[in-house]
């Protein structure tokens, strides 16, 4: 998509529809929103006066009028920004996906947006294009008819005072970060017999060939041979073989980062999850596709970070198998040994995401990782804690978990810590092994699938998030489509960004 920062007048701009964000209680009554209110022919100050439109969040009002001058815009969205004390970046992003998606609804090719933020041009506008490209997503690569043929083809941005050149480099950052989340989603809906872990790791492969990231993918027997037992006793119950998927990011120039540091994100990629042999219900199972989210994530992120070229290196690891109930699939009381040397009982083996992150932690931590951030869709028992709403994240410093939340909080995702501490360690204390896969039914489920993953982390700083509310929409909204979310990409973005 092209994209372009508006030097002359906004109402000017020569687009098919115009969009500008309006605050809660406020009147057309200077600037840039007294021009659009005379444009239009009064229809701001009466779609307000008559209390048809608020100015709240997830609001927005469609205006038509007749074109005026050199524009040819003949149609104007009013977005609702909230509270103006509380308007930030990341609701730019909000406020531009709103725009481009109800735009493209109506068949417009070429969109302006007046976000009305003051501040960083470069962070606005790479919000306002983060927003506009994920705002074009759509679930229906399959369909072969009803297709979405509408396609935007150029957005316009406005940013008062701005430097051309800011805007200019923060809407190419944008573009890379909200195709990044789009290549995320893409993987995250694909159908399990299309993605299976040979898949993804040729996904990730082709990926990396086209940014320039180093991508090395260990086989079983290479697995084998490192002795990831709980990881590859997932997979044994499986006709397709599992993968370690490895991407390396290597600043130009560096081989560590400050001090020897690495960052690592490591993703659960369980491209399709029956439960083994502790099978799940059938009512539901489909929505298990979408269990290799976090994988998913760690190589979108992967992808923005080789073309946004930060200082740090950065390791991705994405343990990719699919969970299936076959003749040798793993058995509730079957004993396993990792690659840290650890025993594991499994008593449950529909808990398998931890299974494979136990190996791929550990292998992120022999490469040298020393800040390890995992996600994975692991806990139904964070659906029932924090809905859709927040991201669960847990780990074993403090330091980390904060920037963690911080991070969100600029990109616009949530994110709500949950203790560990030996209290909860000492529940997956097994009879007969170092440690079982699961603790007491119905105690703290989310608590004990990251205390299980501790197990696995030596002497790095480590974080996990719980992404399994978060990575799907059931709904769609005014800015996004239903389905896969990309949740954790632009965080995890801001985290290297906080880290170089
Ligand atoms: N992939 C699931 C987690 C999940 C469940 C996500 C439901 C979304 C909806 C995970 O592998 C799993 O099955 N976890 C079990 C763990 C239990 C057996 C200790 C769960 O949450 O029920
Ligand atoms: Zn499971
Ligand atoms: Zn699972």
């Amino acid at each position: 998509m092209k994209s372009q920062g508006i030097t002359g007048n906004f109402p000017d701009a020569n687009v098919d529809a115009l969009a500008v964000v309006v605050f809660k209680d406020e009147k057309p009554a200077e600037g840039i929103l007294s021009e659009l209110n005379q444009l239009t022919g009064g229809q701001i100050a009466s779609v307000i006066d008559s209390g048809e439109f608020k100015g709240e969040t997830g609001e927005s009002q469609l205006i038509r009028f007749a074109p005026q001058g050199k524009s040819k815009a003949n149609r104007l969205l009013l977005i609702g920004g909230g509270d103006r004390s509380e308007y930030k970046p990341a609701n730019v992003a909000i406020a531009a996906g709103t725009a481009a998606r109800t735009f493209r609804q109506s068949n417009a090719k070429s969109v302006a947006l007046a976000p009305r933020l003051d501040g960083d041009a470069a962070e606005i506008a790479q919000n306002a294009m983060q927003g506009v490209i994920t705002s074009q997503f759509e679930l229906d690569k399959y369909k072969t008819k009803d297709k979405n043929d509408k396609a935007l083809n150029s957005f316009a941005l406005y940013i008062e005072g701005a430097k051309p050149a800011d805007i200019k480099n923060g809407l190419a950052r944008g573009q890379a970060i909200g195709e990044s989340v789009n290549f995320t989603r893409e993987l995250a809906n694909e159908p399990p017999n299309i993605l299976h872990p040979t898949e993804m790791a040729r996904r990730a492969q082709e990926m990396a060939k086209e940014v320039g990231l180093k991508c090395e993918i260990l086989d079983e027997a290479r697995m084998e041979k490192l002795g990831m037992g709980s990881l590859l006793s997932v997979s044994k119950g499986s006709e397709q073989p599992a993968k370690l998927i490895v991407l390396r990011y290597t600043p130009a120039g560096k081989t560590n980062g400050k001090g020897g540091d690495l960052l690592a994100l490591v993703g659960k990629g369980i491209t399709f999850d029956t439960g083994g042999i502790s099978i799940k219900p059938a009512e539901g199972m489909e929505a298990m596709k979408y269990d290799m989210s976090g994988g998913a994530a760690v190589i979108g992120t992967m992808r923005a970070i080789a073309l946004l070229k930060p200082s740090i290196p950065v390791l991705g690891v994405v343990a990719a198998v699919e969970n299936m109930p076959g003749g040798a699939a793993s058995r509730p009381s079957d004993v396993v040994t990792a690659s840290n040397g650890k025993t594991v009982e499994i008593l449950n083996t529909d808990a398998e995401g931890r299974l494979v992150l136990a190996d791929a932690v550990a292998y992120a931590e022999k490469q040298g990782a020393t800040r390890i951030v995992d996600m994975a869709t692991l806990t139904g028992a964070v659906i029932v804690a924090l809905g859709d709403i927040n991201t669960g994240i847990m780990g074993n410093d403090q330091e980390l978990v904060d920037q963690i939340i911080e991070c969100g909080k600029e990109a616009g995702e949530n994110y709500w810590q949950l203790p560990v501490s030996k209290d909860y360690s000492k529940m997956i204390k097994s009879d007969i092994a170092d440690v079982k896969n699961i603790g007491p039914r119905g105690k703290a489920g989310t608590i004990i699938g990251a205390v299980f993953i501790q197990e696995f982390v030596d002497k790095a700083k480590w974080a996990h998030l719980d992404i399994a509310g978060t990575a799907w929409a059931d709904a769609a909204k005014p800015h996004q489509s239903k389905g896969p979310t990309g949740v954790a990409v632009k965080t995890l973005l801001k985290l290297v960004d906080r880290l170089q």
